[in-house]
């Protein structure tokens, strides 16, 4: 009987050296004992030595699967993927047979295990433990993961924040980066962490962008399940909000405007030509925007932000690229742009709840900038890629009107790059035929430093607001 113990840190790399030692060998599952550093060692029988085999070949789709199920908790994972790949060695379309239970088993551990690299990107929280005016800021912060996922989400934290120190401390390994340097250490008890100074700001701004409205508390917990949120401040005002939603969706009823009839024959008739490329069933659309990695913005946003809003609204609105809090929440317009649209839009007449709103790129592209992320303006080529998913939302919702804002907007929606600030208040198209009214970005608005600039511009944006609801009239 061989033995094969896989350590906790580098277990991939150590599963895959093993396996294809064991197959070159021409081990079979069945005389092989796997188990991991909390296996009892009295389980193992004697360890056999290995003869030195030739070269093994394995499909690329099974190497990246099992570099994946390796970090699951199932204890027979191990065993599971080396059983599977000496299948494979003899059959090698296992991969793609949709019929074997085996590979839909290893399938969903490897969904549960992206899940939770999923929820730790999204619901790490990190405290500052140490000056805040030193040269590196150091932070730190606990979590308890469902799967061993600590390893393998920890370069996506590198990429996000390289220029400070961090760690990210759970029971059972915790990961360390100082000075550039990445490291793992033993696991440990939960540490008393300082209250961070940003922490108020967090939960004010949850408790903001949350719409009674459109309360789910199933989709909700599924999104943010309840074990993670005692480890997130703004969860504690959770129940008290659930509670108070009733009351506030009524008041939100009762204030909202009624809507304007809205009718526009001809350019109906154009969008009834419209074709796309996408054309996958109703319904699966922000699911397959989520997954995307058209291109490499994907790689250190938290997570897409698809469009949300009714699938049959008359009015389209595009904006830029999710933002810091968008990409945190996943939900587009709900930061400081999407507030004073809001604003602006409530003096226009415009209700956003009407509206179909998304982004023309749908990952935040950011420079890390100790704890924050700075907006990037996204380039030609990843405005280019996004339309694949802006054209597919536009097909879907076959708005009236679209309302674009700014030059990203502008050029997803029309392909032209030219100045938006000639361009706004004017009616062009997409080349599917669709309307779209131009106009200013709400973070221009915001970003304008003169007063005076900044009040005739806001004023511009109201117009065209309003013009964008006359249109529909
Ligand atoms: N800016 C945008 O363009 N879109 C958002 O969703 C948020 C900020």
């Amino acid at each position: 009987m061989h033995r094969a113990v896989m350590p906790r840190i580098g277990t991939a790399q150590a599963w895959r050296d093993a396996a294809r030692q064991f197959l070159a060998a021409g081990i079979p599952p069945e005389a092989i004992l796997w188990g991991d550093t909390s296996t009892a060692p009295d389980l193992f029988g004697d360890t056999g030595a290995v003869q030195a085999g030739g070269q093994v070949s394995v499909p690329r789709s099974f190497i990246s699967m099992a570099s994946t199920v390796v970090w699951h908790t199932d204890r027979e994972r191990f065993a599971r993927l080396y059983a599977f790949l000496w299948r494979l060695k003899g059959t090698p379309h296992l991969m793609t047979d949709r019929g074997d239970a085996e590979l839909s088993r290893l399938r969903t551990m490897e969904k549960n295990v992206h899940r939770c690299q999923h929820k730790m990107k999204a619901f790490v929280r990190f405290r500052e433990i140490g000056d805040p005016e030193a040269p590196r800021r150091s932070f730190a912060a606990w979590f308890e993961p469902t799967y061993h996922t600590i390893e393998p989400t920890s370069d996506f934290f590198v990429r996000r924040f390289s220029d400070m120190d961090w760690r990210i401390l759970t029971p059972e390994v915790s990961v360390v980066f100082e000075n550039g340097t990445l490291s793992f250490r033993e696991g440990q008890e939960k540490p008393a962490l300082p209250e961070d100074a940003s922490e108020q700001l967090w939960i004010t701004y949850f408790q903001n962008i949350f719409n009674p409205a459109r309360l789910m508390v199933k989709a909700m917990q599924s999104e943010m399940p309840k074990k993670y949120w005692k480890n997130m401040p703004e969860a504690a005002f959770i129940p008290q909000m659930i509670a108070d939603a009733p009351a506030r969706a009524r008041a939100m009823a009762e204030a909202a405007p009624s809507l304007p009839p809205a009718r526009m024959a001809q350019v109906q008739a154009q969008l009834a030509a419209h074709q796309s490329a996408w054309e996958g069933p109703s319904g699966a659309l922000a699911g397959e925007i989520v997954a995307c990695t058209r291109c490499p913005l994907h790689c250190n946003a938290t997570q897409a932000v698809p469009g949300e809003g009714p699938m049959d609204a008359d009015l389209m609105i595009v904006g830029e690229q999710p933002g810091d809090q968008e990409d945190l929440s996943g939900r587009p317009f709900v930061g400081p742009a999407g507030q004073l649209f809001d604003q602006i839009a409530g003096q226009a007449g415009l209700d956003r709840g009407q509206a179909f709103v998304t982004n023309a790129v749908k990952h935040f592209k950011f420079t890390p900038r100790g704890k924050r992320r700075l907006h990037q303006r996204p380039n030609a080529s990843e405005i280019q890629h996004c339309r694949w998913w802006l054209d597919a939302e536009i097909t879907q919702v076959r708005p009236k009107l679209i309302l674009g804002m700014g030059a990203t907007a502008a050029e997803g929606l029309t392909g032209r790059r030219d100045a938006i600030l000639s361009r706004r208040g004017k009616v062009e198209e997409t080349p599917s035929r669709t309307p779209v009214l131009l106009t200013l970005h709400p973070s221009y608005l915001l970003r304008l430093p003169d007063p005076q600039a900044k009040a005739d511009a806001t004023a511009q944006f109201r117009d065209d607001l309003k013009a964008a609801v006359q249109m529909l009239a």
